[in-house]
């Protein structure tokens, strides 16, 4: 039964607190109290205690003793209900000339129950956005389907996703490529200029090649979805620039106030650079969370997630009022740590003030015509350990493999949980004008095919599991970017 409620609690998006579990199962049907409370919720809490569903329980026994079953449509509603961000797509930030939207997130727009079927039309959505930008490539044009190239005895040009990776005993590598039609081995030839381009697990890629009559293609070339031309950058008319933030970690003992004094006073300053700063990207771990890891909690000046919080929206209130602030999720915030996140919930929402906009992780959003890809970018976990060469140092090379494979995380059951979704919303189906990730606790500034890319530090010091694994932060950077000309600098402090 235990099972059955935490599976029931995990397919709404919400947590039980322990003492409500053990409440639950003490009763006869304890699903009931719980659905009880939920329906009653105008949206999904971030958890459930245990004085929501005692409460809760007498609603479910006079429901039971009415003896009507549930509407059909109440279940639904509560199934795919997530938290509501206070403003929504199209809108503008509050108040100001601040020119703010949110073009795309997940947010209010989760379906996904984590059933086979969701992670079929999960992956079948994935294959078929990047198959089509692969389509577009010259080199791939004609591509055929697997099961039909693999009969032929000419030059193949086939897509698919990369279902296993393996290196023979003779370096060769082979590469299992799967699409909706057949799977097929391609091999790397070990001598070829292809043997040093790495690739990873669940990735779109196109291969152009010879099959052989034992049913093998030799890979001749590697084609990636990409950025397939360099494009100007495509700035605003006046020289507004934003600032890029992540990984504060309140909350957290090794959080660094001294520093962020520092920022927030050169800020509020006269400093020409500064009073430019229109706008503040902030792309995840805002907080340092509760429970994230193991012991965590002798790593917390502020034990309580809403405290953390409320730390966290005074240091917000203090920046000056012309910042417009974006604010999206990380893998330490109170959300699901699920991919794509939705935006904060409102219980969360409301402790800050009318100048901050919430949005998901990822999410698309356009400041003032600039459009710019916001991730907090867990992936990079995976990234680190699957290619050669890449480094939590250069978080750079990371999002340039990213933006080649048009994903921002393709390897599924790694350290980065995705939700099956109905679309893949970690796709990068648009082209940014900039893209901005942090999570590695590390900074950098770049450009890739006219797009500006952005890592934006830490104000966390090194906290002693990262002196365990031997990471060295580079905290205190602030990236600052010109949105007329995406020409970027770091200040340091
Ligand atoms: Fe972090
Ligand atoms: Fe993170």
């Amino acid at each position: 039964m235990r099972e059955e409620l935490l599976a029931f609690v995990s397919r709404r998006g919400t947590l039980l607190e322990p003492d409500a579990i053990d409440f639950l199962l003490g009763q006869q049907d304890p699903i009931a109290p719980l659905r009880a409370f939920l329906e009653k919720c105008s949206e999904m809490p971030f958890v459930v205690t245990l004085h929501d569903v005692v409460d809760a329980g007498t609603i479910a026994r006079q429901a039971a003793a009415r003896a009507r079953p549930l509407p059909v449509e109440a279940v639904v509603t509560a199934q795919v209900s997530v938290p509501a961000s206070f403003r929504r797509e199209g809108e503008p930030a509050g108040g100001r000339d601040a020119d703010v939207r949110i073009l795309r997130d997940i947010t209010g727009r989760s379906t996904c129950e984590g059933t086979i079927e969701d992670f079929t039309r999960y992956f079948r959505h994935r294959f078929h956005v990047l198959r089509n930008l692969l389509l577009a490539r010259r080199e791939l044009a004609g591509a055929q389907d697997i099961a039909k190239a693999r009969k032929s005895t000419r030059e193949v040009r086939i897509i698919g996703m990369v279902a296993d990776v393996r290196t023979t005993k003779n370096g060769h590598r082979i590469l299992e490529l799967e699409d909706e039609s057949e799977t097929v081995p391609v091999l790397v030839p070990s001598d070829s200029q292809l043997a040093a381009e790495s690739v990873v697990m669940d990735e779109v890629v196109g291969v152009v090649g010879t099959a052989n009559d034992r049913g093998l293609v030799i890979a001749q070339s590697l084609v990636r979805p990409d950025i397939p031309t360099a494009r100007p950058f495509h700035g605003t008319k006046e020289h507004v620039r934003a600032a890029f933030m992540s990984d504060i970690h309140v909350g957290s003992r090794t959080f660094l106030e001294d520093k962020w004094s520092k920022v927030s006073a050169w800020l509020g300053g006269d400093d020409e650079v500064a009073r430019s700063i229109r706008y503040l990207v902030v792309s995840g771990d805002v907080v340092d969370g509760i429970g994230v890891y193991p012991r965590q909690d002798e790593e917390l000046a502020i034990d309580d997630i809403y405290g953390q919080y409320e730390a966290l929206a005074t240091m917000m209130a203090a920046l000056p009022d012309r910042i417009a602030v974006v604010m999206s999720p990380g893998n330490h915030d109170a959300v699901r740590p699920a991919e794509p996140q939705p935006a904060f919930p409102t219980s969360i929402q409301k402790l800050f003030d009318s100048n901050i906009t919430f949005a998901g992780n990822p999410c698309l959003l356009g400041i003032e015509g600039v459009r710019i890809l916001s991730y907090h970018g867990r992936s990079m976990d995976d990234l680190v350990s699957a290619v050669p060469g890449l480094s939590y140092h250069r978080p750079i090379d990371a999002m340039k493999a990213m933006l080649r494979m048009r994903h921002l995380a393709p390897i599924y059951g790694g350290k980065t949980p995705i939700a099956p979704e109905a679309e893949d919303h970690l796709i990068v189906s648009e082209v940014p004008d900039l893209f901005a990730t942090g999570h590695v606790h590390s900074v950098g500034v770049d450009a890739y095919r006219g797009v500006v890319l952005v890592n934006s530090s830490t104000w966390q010091a090194q906290t002693p599991y990262q002196k365990m694994r031997n990471i060295d932060p580079m905290p205190a950077r602030l990236p600052i970017v010109d949105l007329a000309t995406g020409q970027a600098i770091i200040r340091e402090f």
